[in-house]
């Protein structure tokens, strides 16, 4: 049992949030059921419903709180519903809102510092930054210490080998020169210290990127993790909210097919390399017609790609057309299984280890 604030989860475990579509109520509410933390991700949760091309922002709050309601009654009052929030991304405050009144547990946030996350969450939600490094974590907790009178609910610390985008260089990763997960959770680890003396309350740490063993996770915990944050193993689940195509294409994949790709957000991703990727890699930045609006370091006159088209059509099953964001375990990933067979397993290595 890890207890967050005056909230539980019966499992380490927490579901990343993926999107665009990846993780939204089944996935959420089915890990959530399993007593773990399931995310929705709040990247365009309505692309689905009728009036998102001609109004995504205000499509998307209405689909983010459906999303949380369903996943709750999925879950049935069991384990805890968090919402992953980009700082990368437009319309931020009313997501966070959107959170809190659609009742989610936690928003769990990166893509950038949350700096100012409290201002609109503190004591509605719990709170918790993704980072990969101590110094990005440094930042945040003094600045919320000083500026907020609060400190982190939880923290992701997500290293190097995670799918989707990542919190380091790219020379740094092509050069395999970034800190392991071990170091920085160490080092996380250190500078936490002061903020849970300050506030008498621990602040549970949980590590992401290629924790694709229970054996992996229990030695984090050893280490001083509290729990995982787990994703790409989850898009291969029966519950995922992923298209089939994404889902047997994680299964298909093999480590050679799992590269470092760009993206407009100006951060590095990781990505199965397919026909649409090498299509992005020769060709020029393309005219965008019917933009999205929806990240802020993106300039639609000269992106390479719209990083939100894309990962709508891996959600629609559009592969030829879409980004397949993944983590370096997915050539790991061999057969689709529920979510609960999945959580068991790292339950079952766990204890053997
Ligand atoms: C398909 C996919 C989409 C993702 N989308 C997001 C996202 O929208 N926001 C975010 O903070 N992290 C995102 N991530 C990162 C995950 O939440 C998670 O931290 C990371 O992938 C953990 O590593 P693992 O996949 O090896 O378990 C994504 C990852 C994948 C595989």
């Amino acid at each position: 049992m890890i207890s967050i604030q005056n909230k539980s989860m019966d499992i380490p475990i927490i579901q990343g949030g993926m999107g665009v579509g990846v993780s939204l109520s089944s996935l959420a509410g089915h890990v959530a059921k399993c007593g773990g933390m399931g995310v929705i991700s709040a990247a365009h949760p309505g692309y689905q419903k009728e009036g998102f091309r001609k109004n995504p922002k205000e499509t998307n709050l209405i689909a983010l709180k459906e999303h949380i309601q369903k996943a709750k009654e999925i879950a049935k009052g069991k384990g805890l519903v968090g919402v992953n929030i980009m700082v990368a991304g437009k319309g931020y405050d009313d997501l966070v809102n959107a959170a809190i009144d659609g009742g989610a547990d936690a928003i769990i946030s990166g893509a950038g510092l949350p700096l100012d996350l409290p201002r609109l969450a503190k004591n509605k939600i719990l709170m918790a930054p993704i980072v990969s490094s101590a110094r990005a974590i440094k930042l945040i907790l003094k600045m919320w210490d000083k500026k907020h009178e609060c400190t982190a609910d939880f923290v992701v610390i997500e290293g190097s080998e995670a799918g989707g985008h990542l919190g380091f260089k790219v020379e740094d990763l092509e050069a395999k020169k970034t800190q392991s997960l071990e170091e920085i959770l160490d080092e996380v680890k250190e500078e936490v210290t002061f903020y849970e003396e300050k506030y008498k309350r621990k602040i549970p740490l949980f590590v992401a990127g290629g924790i694709n063993t229970g054996k992996r996770l229990k030695d984090m915990i050893l280490r001083g993790a509290s729990g995982a944050q787990i994703a790409t193993p989850f898009i291969a689940t029966y519950e995922c909210d992923a298209s089939d195509e994404f889902k047997q294409a994680v299964i298909d994949c093999h480590e050679e097919d799992i590269e470092l790709v760009k993206s407009p957000t100006g951060f590095p991703g990781r990505a199965i390399v397919n026909s649409f990727v090498e299509k992005t890699r020769v060709n020029g930045p393309i005219c965008m017609k019917n933009c999205l609006d929806c990240m802020i370091p993106c300039t639609p006159s000269s992106t390479p790609y719209c990083i939100s088209e894309a990962l709508i059509s891996t959600a629609k099953g559009q592969l030829n057309q879409g980004l397949l964001f993944v983590g370096t375990q997915a050539s790991q990933v061999k057969e689709m299984m529920s979510v609960e067979d999945l959580i068991n397993r790292y339950l079952r290595e766990m204890e053997e280890a």
